[in-house]
């Protein structure tokens, strides 16, 4: 089982100790395995995302694979906020090449949904991905930086970073969040430098002249999904704007000359950004939408308050009978 030394104990354990119900006679083929990321400052490693993987085994009958870029718990914790987010996306690339080539279904959770997203587009050597589910992934960015939680140490570490701006060298490969931190007032200048999330949109080459960097591929691979299942929690603060989990943000347009003014409550929805819009679909988006394929769902409460009652039935509808 060392093959899977990043996915980790997590799928030793389910690998070697869940016995699989006897095939029934007609042998069913088996269910696609599950991949699953976890959000800033958690760990797959760690004993409440194991519990969530095992439900997850369990309930769908299949393997689980918990994506870690670290091998132990804290450390695999402090890469998922204090890292270069291409070097996260780099090895989880040459890790999941490891596993065989059947599909596979994942979940990302809060920014684990952008690394998948990543994977999906930037990796064609990992397996094909089927169904992707994201709970308050913040995709188009995040536009301020989450509060921190007491005690939380890699919040507090990456508030540090961030300290003298979001957008220096420093922090946009030092510090994961200030990757996707998307500031509407300052827009012009995270095209510049934003180091991951105006690549992984391709924001720049179609919103600058030209298009030198932009690769149809990115598109055509997240298109590809079978179904992409958005999530967002109505009562999400630590996402902002919490439509952000459905590719909404603030209007950069209108707010990228504005320095102070600053907030606003209008959101623009995904039907109507640019990256939706744009002749060349180059995230893929529209044409998921148009065949049905693209689902907004929202679950109550604050960020990633995954009770059984949002996450079951949105999972069910994905993974029950879904080959
Ligand atoms: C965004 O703002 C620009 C400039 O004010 C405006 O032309 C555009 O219609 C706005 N877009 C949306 C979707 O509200
Ligand atoms: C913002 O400012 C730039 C340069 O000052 C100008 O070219 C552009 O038209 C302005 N955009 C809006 C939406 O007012
Ligand atoms: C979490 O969601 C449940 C419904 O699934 C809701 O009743 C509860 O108030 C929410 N809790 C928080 C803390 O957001």
């Amino acid at each position: 089982m060392k093959l899977f030394g990043i996915f980790a104990a997590v799928a030793n354990y389910f690998l070697c100790s869940v016995q699989p119900p006897s095939p029934p006679l007609s042998s069913a083929p088996e269910n696609l395995p599950i991949l699953v990321w976890g959000g800033l400052g958690d760990s797959v490693l760690s004993s409440g995302m194991e519990e969530l993987m095992g439900e997850l085994s369990e309930r769908y009958d299949t393997r689980v694979y918990g994506v870690s870029i670290g091998d132990t718990p804290s450390e695999d914790r402090r890469l998922s906020g204090l890292s270069d987010a291409n070097y996260n996306v780099q090895v989880a690339c040459s890790k999941l090449s490891q596993l065989d080539n059947t599909p596979v279904n994942a979940i990302g959770l809060s920014q684990g949904g952008l690394f998948l997203r990543a994977v999906i587009e930037q990796c064609p050597e990992a397996p094909s991905l089927r169904h992707l589910v994201t709970f308050g992934t913040p995709h188009m960015g995040i536009e301020r930086l989450p509060r921190c939680a007491p005690r939380d140490w890699v919040c507090a570490a990456v508030a540090l970073v961030t300290r003298w701006g979001v957008y220096t060298a420093y922090a946009q490969s030092h510090a994961v969040v200030a990757q996707y931190y998307r500031d509407p007032t300052r827009y012009a200048e995270y095209l510049r430098k934003s180091t991951w999330l105006a690549g992984l949109n391709s924001e720049r080459a179609l919103i600058q002249e030209g298009h030198a960097s932009y690769s149809p591929k990115q598109g055509d691979r997240l298109a590809a999904l079978e179904s992409f299942t958005a999530v967002m929690f109505s009562g999400d603060t630590t996402v902002t704007p919490k439509q952000s989990a459905w590719f909404g943000s603030s209007n950069v347009s209108r707010l990228s000359n504005v320095s102070s003014e600053g907030e606003s409550s209008e959101i623009v929805p995904l039907e109507q950004q640019p990256i939706y819009t744009h002749p060349l679909d180059p995230l893929g988006l529209r044409r998921l939408n148009e065949q049905g394929r693209l689902h907004l769902k929202a679950c109550d409460g604050r960020h990633l308050n995954l009770t059984d009652a949002c996450m079951w039935p949105i999972l069910d509808g994905v993974f029950d009978k879904s080959e």
